[in-house]
């Protein structure tokens, strides 16, 4: 794998920019492959997708989905993200977490805009120091006594509860809203939602129908399952569950009658129609025969030998504006 902005911070760490005393917090945590033991030994890790805080804990860190306590810290590291607002939002708590005189690092790339986080913060405090590598820029500052105000990434559209960063953060997104036109009366009993985001599609099939006698929803992000949790309008005998899970790595096959989905087609950084697919393996694996799977792709998406290699058979039920929903039975 290329070098990225992860080893330059390593790199800048090794050079000893900082020193791992007292209690360091990480933000938007990620595994640091040789990372020195002293430096794991200070370090409490946040990080909400679940595939990167499973490889945190089993790398030993100490790592939650959300930091909830209210010790002050020596240091700070903010690995930047693709999203401006949660990489802003991250700084400024790391900035008020922090003890006076503590050190600040921020690591990132172009495409995570290393650029613009560094011009931001410039005109609030003065930047100590940077260091570059393999296209990465790793820059510091000393945090004063003051306390910026954070900004509030949770939001309501349409009556839901959203927050920046989660998948279809500004309201329901168009192939999902097409896949749940086809949530009729056929369907019922125990049904999942696999990546359920923030529960649209949950949401959509408990007011579409009453038959549901079971509905587990899914998700790797911690932040969206918990909007999840207020979205889903329940009705009476039914209680939806929800699971904070790597469906790709430890998902625990139940026997259901109906999968609903529209699975993911992004890693962190990239298109990748392997998730995908990985996606309608585990809703073919989790399905009695009979069972049957309701999913809407981006209609380029070649999904197609994947689903009839693991289902009997399978047609598209609709094409429309560039997405197309599929009915597979197992
Ligand atoms: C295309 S979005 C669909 C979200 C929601 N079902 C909707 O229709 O609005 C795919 C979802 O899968 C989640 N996801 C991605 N990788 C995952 C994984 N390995 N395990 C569980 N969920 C995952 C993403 O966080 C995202 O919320």
């Amino acid at each position: 794998m290329k070098p990225d902005y992860k080893d330059a911070l390593i790199l800048a760490l090794d050079r000893g920019i900082a020193e791992p005393l007292g209690l360091w917090r990480m933000y938007n945590a990620m595994q640091l492959q040789d990372l020195e033991d002293g430096w794991k030994q200070v370090l409490k890790c946040e990080q909400a997708l679940r595939p990167e805080f499973i490889k945190l804990d089993r790398a030993g860190c100490s790592v939650v989905p959300q930091f909830e306590d209210a010790e002050k810290s020596s240091g700070a590291i903010i690995l930047l993200g693709r999203n401006r607002k949660v990489n802003e939002a991250n700084i400024i708590r790391a900035w008020n977490a922090c003890d006076e005189g503590a050190q600040i690092i921020v690591a990132g790339d172009k495409t995570a805009g290393v650029g613009s986080a560094r011009k931001w913060i410039s005109q609030k405090t003065e930047i100590a120091d940077s260091f570059s590598k393999h296209h990465a820029v790793v820059f510091w500052f000393i945090k004063k006594d003051d306390i910026w105000a954070e900004p509030d990434l949770i939001k309501e559209v349409e009556g839901y509860h959203l927050a920046e960063g989660m998948f279809s953060s500004d309201g329901p997104y168009k192939g999902s809203i097409l896949l749940a036109e086809h949530f009729d009366k056929r369907l019922g009993g125990p049904v999942t939602d696999l990546g359920c985001g923030w529960g649209y599609l949950s949401n959509e099939l408990l007011k579409r129908t009453t038959k549901v006698t079971e509905l587990a929803l899914y998700e790797a992000d911690y932040h969206a399952l918990e909007a999840a949790k207020k979205n889903v309008q329940q009705y009476e005998g039914l209680t939806p569950t929800f699971h904070w899970c790597d469906l790709t790595t430890e998902y625990k096959k139940k026997p259901y009658q109906w999968v609903i989905m529209n699975p993911p087609f992004h890693t962190a950084r990239s298109a990748d129609p392997e998730l995908g697919k990985r996606f309608i393996q585990v809703a073919a694996s989790t399905l009695p025969s009979g069972g049957r799977l309701l999913m809407v792709a981006n209609r380029n998406l070649p999904y197609e030998d994947t689903l009839s290699k693991v289902f009997r058979h399978f047609k598209v039920l609709q094409e429309r504006d560039g997405f197309k929903v599929i009915e597979a039975v197992k």
